[in-house]
């Protein structure tokens, strides 16, 4: 690990969330340093705060207009709005996790983890291009339509599992790397 910024548990326990990444190098001021001799960016993990904050948000909110079809009638335009700002906050989401490198970090710390980084990362693409599908259709469903509508929460709800499976794997892949950094993995 370079002298930049790793995410760990203490960036898990921040951010609520995956997230290891590496600061600018000229950018050491506003970094702490872990026991480790790594470090963490303040800048960067405020960034991380506030997207895993907004996503949380969203998914909230999602949730509950997706929990019915009538509920997503009722509420067609808020939910035509609400996943287009899903659609924008994932784009930032996933820049930041590839931005910042913290695939890079979990791969230095732990070369033998490389495959699973690479995997996950490789996901990034198809994930949007699922979030940007189902934003263009539900966009263009009749909001009378019910059974259109109780279709697409079907592929909605398939979509985020997937979200949630790609990001504990994240979580795990940081861990597991911190772990390893520490000497106590496997
Ligand atoms: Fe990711």
């Amino acid at each position: 690990m370079a002298d930049s910024l790793i995410s760990s548990r203490a960036v898990a326990g921040a951010a609520s969330s995956s997230l290891a990444a590496t600061a600018p190098a000229n950018d050491h001021k506003a970094a702490g340093t872990l026991q480790s001799g790594l470090t963490i960016n303040a800048a960067f993990l405020k960034e991380i705060k506030d997207d895993n904050r907004q996503l949380k948000t969203l998914w909230d909110r999602a949730g509950e207009l997706v929990a019915h079809r009538q509920v997503a009638s009722n509420h067609y335009s808020e939910l035509v709005g609400l996943i287009e700002q899903l659609c924008d906050q994932l784009a930032i989401h996933f820049s930041l996790e590839e931005a910042y490198g913290y695939f890079d970090d979990a791969v230095d710390v732990a070369p033998h983890r490389s495959v699973e980084a690479q995997r996950l990362r490789a996901q990034h693409p198809g994930l949007f291009t699922q979030i940007q599908a189902l934003s263009d259709q539900v966009a263009r469903i009749d909001r009378a339509d019910l059974e259109k509508l109780a279709k697409w929460i079907e592929r909605f709800d398939v979509f985020q599992c997937k979200f949630q499976l790609h990001e504990e794997a994240e979580l795990n892949l940081i861990l597991d790397s911190f772990d390893d950094d520490l000497g106590v993995g496997d």
